[in-house]
């Protein structure tokens, strides 16, 4: 198969090591450019892992252990009140390993319900997380971006595209909270998106894998919203551990949502995807079981958050654990990213490397993402000399 998968889905960190080439950094480094948290996991992760030693051994079933997915149902009903007793289980809920490689392959079951469209089309925000963009290519979609700046809400308008798009549309992705920009998709909006995907029978992919870090309103899920409407038909919410327990390497996460395309998708995966080892099922099942140790890590980016706003001025986004801020005063996101470097050490991404260009424009190209995920001191340094370095805001 050909396709421009090298073009369109280029490691922006690879891309930064380009740019930053032999450049000496201008004092001790610091890297605010990756996205991978840092706090500390919860210690009983390593006991649970080590008391079920034994179960390495054998293959682990596909659709998960009875304990992890009712875990996981569990956390539905707590986080998301009305859905309490909405979630079965057996029929709504598949694990994953991690749920960038479930947003990956949830394409290819998308696009199989649309046998009759000669080349499906994947609508994705444009910044965008590269496996949405990975699963259209390699499936044989074609992608196509929105943007997400300013002018949009930095959300998608999805209602100015047009109607033969969507007749061609298979799968309809959205990242809430969105990283890099940190905005949350409100109830209206998703009872929209919800509508509309129904309205031309697409997927709809609720990427909610920040919705546990967020600053002060927990944000609107999509099943909740999509559960008002007495069905959860079409919509599917992927969620993960990497962000909410700080566990990256577990690899876990789940999709949640409409039966049919679950029990579809399981079928799917139990021919070509990853299991979940069995001893990272139980420390799962026990971290979706605690809240505690959710609560202080969003207590650890709150504290984060309010050190970006008295050394940038800047208010905190409604979620995750980015910031989006406007380099144009440097000319633009890499040439902030280059002086950033070379004057301050610090490492951040230029926006034009999450994102491709759409009507001759790359949005975000004017701005840097900046990963507080650091400890609270060395974030404080690090956005000292950004705030230097950018100037007054
Ligand atoms: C927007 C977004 N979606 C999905 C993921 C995948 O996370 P994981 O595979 O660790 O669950 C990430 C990770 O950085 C992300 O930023």
């Amino acid at each position: 198969m050909v396709c421009d998968l090298g073009k369109l889905v280029r490691s922006p960190f690879a891309r930064l090591r380009s740019l930053l080439g032999s450049i000496e950094p201008g004092a001790e480094p610091i890297d605010m450019s990756i996205g991978a948290p840092r706090h500390p996991m919860p210690d009983f992760v390593a006991d649970i892992i080590h008391d079920h030693a034994a179960d390495w051994q054998p293959y682990p079933p596909i659709r998960g252990t009875d304990g992890l997915r009712k875990a996981v149902a569990n956390w539905h009903g707590l986080r998301y009140p009305s859905l309490r007793e909405q979630i079965d289980p057996e029929a709504h809920i598949l694990p994953l390993s991690g749920s960038r490689e479930g947003l990956f392959s949830a394409t290819f079951l998308a696009l199989a319900r649309k046998p009759h469209v000669a080349r499906p089309v994947v609508l994705i925000p444009n910044p965008f997380y590269q496996a949405y963009a990975a699963g259209a290519l390699v499936g044989g979609a074609e992608p196509r971006f929105l943007p997400t700046t300013e002018a949009t809400g930095f959300l998608p308008d999805f209602e100015a595209v047009p109607e033969d798009v969507l007749a061609r549309s298979a799968a309809i992705f959205l990242a809430s909270p969105a990283n890099p920009q940190g905005v949350v998709a409100s109830r209206p909006y998703l009872h929209e998106l919800i509508a509309l995907a129904r309205r031309w029978d697409v997927m709809l992919f609720l990427d909610e894998c920040y919705s546990e870090i967020y600053s002060d309103a927990p944000p609107p899920g999509a099943l909740e919203v999509a559960a008002e409407t007495g069905s959860l038909a079409n919509v599917v919410s992927f969620n993960s551990l990497s962000k909410r327990s700080n566990v990256p390497g577990l690899r876990s996460g789940f999709c949640a949502g409409d039966p049919d395309f679950i029990s579809r998708f399981a079928g799917f995966r139990n021919v070509a995807c990853p299991q979940m080892p069995l001893p990272v099922q139980h420390a799962s099942a026990a971290l979706w079981g605690d809240e505690a140790h959710v609560e202080a890590n969003r207590a650890l980016y709150r504290e984060k958050f309010e050190i970006a706003g008295s050394a940038l001025g800047i208010r905190a986004p409604a979620g995750g654990f980015f910031l989006w801020l406007d380099a144009s005063a440097l000319g633009g996101g890499e040439e902030a990213a280059l002086h950033l470097w070379r004057e301050a050490g610090v490492k951040v991404i230029p926006g034009a490397y999450l994102a491709v260009e759409t009507d001759g424009a790359i949005p975000g190209a004017e701005r840097i993402r900046v990963a507080l995920v650091g400890d609270a001191a060395t974030t404080r340094e690090g956005l000292m000399r950004t705030a230097e370095v950018l100037g007054p805001s």
